[in-house]
């Protein structure tokens, strides 16, 4: 038998642990490579996919709620930040800031991105980190005195464990100077319309997902044939989350490293849960986690909210 090239340890020891679980599960971390992150800017712009241009107009019509909420001289810092089509929002009304701080899981893509900012806002400091914000992230050393305001759109908090978005939220209440979270969340809403918008009629999301599987045969040893598998999205009502599996079309054997990997015909890799939330629900996560709502922005049809989140007395 060949052996499989193993360039990333760290996605085949991930890999490894979720496909001997019963269920099989896969990391949606891992979905933001080079290709994966320019598949995820793909759906931002589907006509299913209303999370992005519904989140872009509720923030163009707050930006005097989001300004009033950033202290002078702050340094705003954003989790998962990808091609910050969004922050630009921010970043054109916000001229006191002290630095524009994204952090992103997607090397190559992160340092593309922060040499456009750098070109569109030459007056600004951007510190670009490269990082895992579901662990401590160290912050860049030149915005340790400034107040921070953290920005978490796009409902990335969603790809999250319940237990991990409150460990997060904890996380960055405890940062020193920390002033405000300004926070989008998808909205709980008619599962049709939820459904569709994971599984577009132009098959980009159905790409996003398979992608994770190309993904682990160029970089993990694997040998999977993306095409015995098919995408899936499901609305868990139980949770309030969408899921998306990959499910596989028949019987079949993939290696992984070393390992021999049995899949029955129709069982399911579970790649993303995306929850959904309801004012009620985000802030009972938030205030666990020592933040309140200070500030609810939607659009008109309820489909998506911007929190500003300020810490709890
Ligand atoms: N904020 C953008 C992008 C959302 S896509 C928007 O609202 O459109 C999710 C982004 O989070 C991707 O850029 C992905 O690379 C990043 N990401 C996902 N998991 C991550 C993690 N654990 N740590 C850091 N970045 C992560
Ligand atoms: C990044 N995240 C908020 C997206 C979402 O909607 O959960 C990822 C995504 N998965 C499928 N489509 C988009």
């Amino acid at each position: 038998m060949d052996k499989l090239l193993i360039d990333d340890p760290a996605l085949h020891a991930s890999a490894l642990a979720g496909l001997t679980a019963s269920p099989k599960t896969l990391e949606a971390k891992w979905f933001y490579d080079a290709a994966g992150s320019a598949l995820f800017e793909r759906i931002t712009e589907l006509p299913e996919y209303y999370p992005t241009r519904t989140e872009a107009a509720i923030l163009r019509a707050g930006t005097d709620r989001l300004a009033a909420a950033v202290p002078d001289d702050a340094a705003l810092v954003e989790l998962g930040s990808g091609a910050s089509v969004k922050t630009r929002i921010l970043l054109d009304r916000l001229d006191h800031l002290a630095a524009y701080v994204p952090i992103d899981i997607s090397a190559t893509f992160l340092a593309q991105v922060a040499e456009g900012l750098r070109a569109a806002y030459p007056a600004l400091p951007i510190l670009p980190v490269t990082g895992d914000f579901m662990s401590p992230v160290t912050l860049p050393p030149r915005i340790a005195d400034r107040p921070k305001v953290a920005f978490f759109p796009g409902s990335t908090i969603g790809n999250l464990e319940p237990a991990d978005a409150t460990a997060l939220l904890a996380r960055i209440r405890d940062w020193p100077g920390i002033a405000r979270f300004i926070l989008g969340v998808d909205l709980v809403k008619d599962p049709a319309t939820l459904t569709a918008a994971y599984d577009d009629a132009a098959g980009v999301t159905a790409a996003f997902n398979l992608n994770l599987l190309h993904r682990l045969n160029r970089e993990a040893g694997a040998d999977f044939d993306p095409d015995g598998f098919a995408h899936e999205a499901r609305w868990n009502a139980d949770a309030a989350r969408i899921e998306m599996h990959l499910v596989s079309r028949h019987a079949q054997t993939v290696r992984l490293g070393d390992t021999e990997i049995a899949f029955a015909a129709g069982e399911s890799i579970h790649t993303e849960n995306s929850h959904k939330y309801t004012r009620d629900s985000l802030a009972g996560l938030a205030g666990v986690a020592g933040w309140r709502i200070a500030d609810w922005m939607t659009d008109p049809d309820d489909l998506f909210a911007v929190s500003i989140l300020e810490p709890a007395p």
